[in-house]
């Protein structure tokens, strides 16, 4: 099939959270399995830079936002077999430090830039004249286009018998703007409805993908069920209700050719379920760089990623003190709310030589924390699938996490589980992940049952096989739905 993937971030393009990484190993999989995948995404600061191998192509793309036409540049490069990234070069729009926002928030033109990226992925396959299968869209970013699919561009040849599905990584992040933004879209007033993009007074962009998308998908069993739920569904629970039978979880991958502790460049020694020897050495190199102390014994606890509410930081940063107090070295990797920037540096200035911050993402060091630290806290409010833990337990690094998503998919706890990878708590409270985090330390106290942990984590097996056999599943029907049932947009 020849695919469309668009995307907001990928990776090594742009990278905000886990939708890059997935938008990346997705892909390829998908080319490895036979498809032909076309994988669009902004150029983030593209312009005038054409390096890492991007080739800037000869069309230039008008792409109509509101009143005007933008015109947009068009880089590719080669990811793997059968997959390209093509890259839309926008210096107004994505000649930018970050790909949502800066340290003041999300940018207050959001809207005229998804609008435009959104249209600009149909653009290029016009421009292109590619006889297009599938339509594979992420996130509010990218919401709209099932909806352009079944409205602006439903003449379209190229596009004519493709099918859209739309995949929801988070939906606490819907894309919600005022209704003044209606003629940015390009849609008619007609679309304004409850059926369609309409949501409490405003326009929902992530809401236009799940109306309009053939089939939809989200990444974990668990997550599915969540976001069917007032609590976790933010608002459009009664939507997706709706729509139950286009819906489908698929749990997300692991790319095991980036991340192996036996071949992994970035690492100070390589190991394997075999050789857990070298495993300490990427330790010593992790307690170096965060400057711990260089003798200590005590297991190192790793968090990594998004300093959010919503990745449970707001415990993390309460109970620091409590969490070296109990006797472990903690290590934070991540950028998000200047509030946990503030209390979890403060939290460092206490205890210098048991705990380590470092504000941003680097890949090279996530690799190192990943391998060095013996296990990796994820108390998240809610997770849709979460990397972290898996990529933890592919590296002998044991996880706790909270029983929600996709981690209570991947992660089952050792105490209550033959078959236990990991540390579980249920309730959302410092008492619940303070009371998983001693249990772990208990195990860890006992070397050879930790190392039977370990190695249940190192054997399980997360690739992106199955995924993929799904994948092309939800495209099938997808296309059945679409090419067979001649059903009526409901906006006409
Ligand atoms: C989002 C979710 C995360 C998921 C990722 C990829 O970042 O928060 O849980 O793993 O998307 O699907």
């Amino acid at each position: 099939m020849h695919v469309l993937f668009l995307s907001p971030e990928v990776w090594p393009f742009s990278h905000v959270g886990g939708l890059s990484e997935v938008s990346h190993d997705l892909p390829l999989a998908l080319g490895r399995a036979g498809h032909q995948v076309a994988v669009i995404t902004p150029g983030l600061n593209i312009n005038g830079n054409s390096s890492e191998g991007l080739k800037k192509l000869d069309i230039v793309l008008d792409v109509p936002v509101s009143y005007s036409v933008q015109r947009a540049n068009v880089y590719l490069r080669e990811m793997g077999k059968g997959v390209n990234a093509y890259l839309i070069g926008h210096e107004n729009m994505f000649d930018r430090d970050g790909l949502y926002g800066n340290q003041f928030g999300d940018y207050e033109d959001n809207a005229e830039r998804f609008v435009f990226f959104s249209r600009a992925c149909l653009e290029l396959a016009k421009a292109m004249d590619w006889k297009v299968d599938i339509v594979h869209a992420n996130d509010w970013t990218t919401g709209l286009v099932p909806l352009y699919m079944r409205t602006i561009y439903k003449d379209t040849a190229c596009l004519r018998k493709a099918a859209s599905v739309f995949t929801v990584h988070n939906i606490g992040k819907q894309g919600v703007f005022w209704h003044y933004d209606m003629p940015l879209t390009g849609l008619g007033w007609e679309c304004f409805t409850p059926e369609l993009i309409e949501f409490y007074g405003k326009i929902n962009f992530l809401k236009a993908g799940l109306v309009a998308a053939d089939m939809i998908t989200t990444v974990s069993d668990t997550y599915l069920r969540d976001i069917l739920t007032q609590d976790l569904g933010f608002g459009l629970e009664g939507v997706l209700n709706s729509r139950r039978d286009r819906l489908v979880a698929i749990t997300n991958g692991v790319d095991f050719s980036v991340w192996d502790p036996a071949t992994d460049k970035h690492l100070a020694a390589n190991y394997d379920a075999a050789n857990l020897e070298n495993k300490k050495i990427c330790q010593t190199d992790v307690r170096r760089h965060f400057g711990l102390d260089m003798e200590g014994s005590r297991p190192v606890l790793a968090v990594l990623g998004n300093l959010l509410e919503r990745k449970g930081t707001d415990l993390v940063a309460g109970s620091a003190d409590e969490i070296i107090q109990m006797g472990f070295d903690l290590v934070v990797m991540g950028f998000g709310d200047n509030h946990y920037h503030d209390l979890l540096d403060a939290a460092v200035k206490r205890h210098p030589q048991n705990m380590g911050l470092w504000l941003g993402f680097e890949t090279e060091l996530a690799h190192k924390i990943i391998a060095g630290a013996d296990m990796i806290l994820m108390p998240s409010r809610y997770e849709p699938c979460g990397l972290h833990q898996m990529h933890g337990m592919r590296y002998g690094t044991v996880p706790i996490v909270r029983r929600t998503g996709g981690l209570a998919d991947t992660v089952a706890d050792f105490d209550q589980s033959a078959d236990g990878n990991g540390f579980v708590f249920d309730q959302y409270s410092s008492e619940a992940m303070l009371a998983a985090l001693s249990r772990a330390k208990d195990v860890f106290a006992a070397p050879d049952r930790w190392r039977d942990l370990i190695l249940r984590g190192m054997n399980s097996d997360f690739s992106w096989n199955s995924a993929v056999v799904n994948y092309d599943q939800v495209y099938r029907r997808a296309l059945e739905l679409r090419n067979n049932v001649e059903e009526a947009p409901r906006h006409d």
